[in-house]
């Protein structure tokens, strides 16, 4: 389940007051005035912690299916990294600072969590903590970044309607700058 934390910047003294939505319908509400859908699909397919990506996309065929019809999406491959991923650093890197993509950055997270940080043109920052049964997208030309979580663990199917859309576009407004990649739901606090 989906949590949203908005505000929460760094200041001098601290960190600024966040509010954060837990409730399902209240987040599935904020996101959907920010143009971001948001759903709840149960990971109705067993497939195990190593599975290759064609196993995960057999599984879910059905849903790719169903995806790629209702948004143009054509091609569907799954992202799968660890913290023994090797050069991973160098790999998020290229997603936290602030971008945009000429496409939509559409995700069902599987296993592992991250934090979307999106800045809305009137309104202020919020980030999203997804995790395993969160599908979201993100539309093309929003201004966001990304992050994993403290276990760096994500694996996530992801959609493109072309895949040279897919690069990013900087806004280098420094603004990502503002806040921790810090995630912040119930299952955070881990030794
Ligand atoms: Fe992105």
């Amino acid at each position: 389940m989906a949590l949203v934390r908005i505000g929460g910047e760094k200041t001098g003294s601290g960190l600024a007051e966040a509010e954060v939505v837990s409730d399902r319908a209240a987040v599935t509400a904020f996101l959907a005035r920010h143009g971001i859908d948001y759903e709840r699909w149960t990971p109705a397919h067993a497939v195990g912690s190593d599975a290759p990506a064609e196993a995960i996309l057999a599984a879910y065929a059905a849903e790719i299916a169903a995806l790629k019809a209702r948004g143009g999406y054509v091609t569907a491959d799954v992202i799968d990294v660890t913290a023994d991923t090797p050069n991973l650093d160098l790999m998020l890197a290229k997603f936290s600072r602030e971008h945009w993509h000429d496409e939509d950055e559409v995700r069902f997270i599987i296993e592992g969590r991250g934090l979307f940080h999106v800045h809305p043109a009137d309104g202020p920052v919020f980030a999203i903590e997804v995790e395993a049964g969160d599908l979201i997208r993100v539309p093309r030309g929003t201004h966001h970044w990304f992050d994993l979580c403290g276990e760096r663990r994500i694996r996530a199917i992801r959609l493109f309607q072309d895949v040279s859309g897919w690069t990013p576009q900087y806004t280098g407004s420094g603004v990502d700058e503002q806040f921790d990649p810090v995630c912040f739901g119930p299952t955070y606090v881990r030794p």
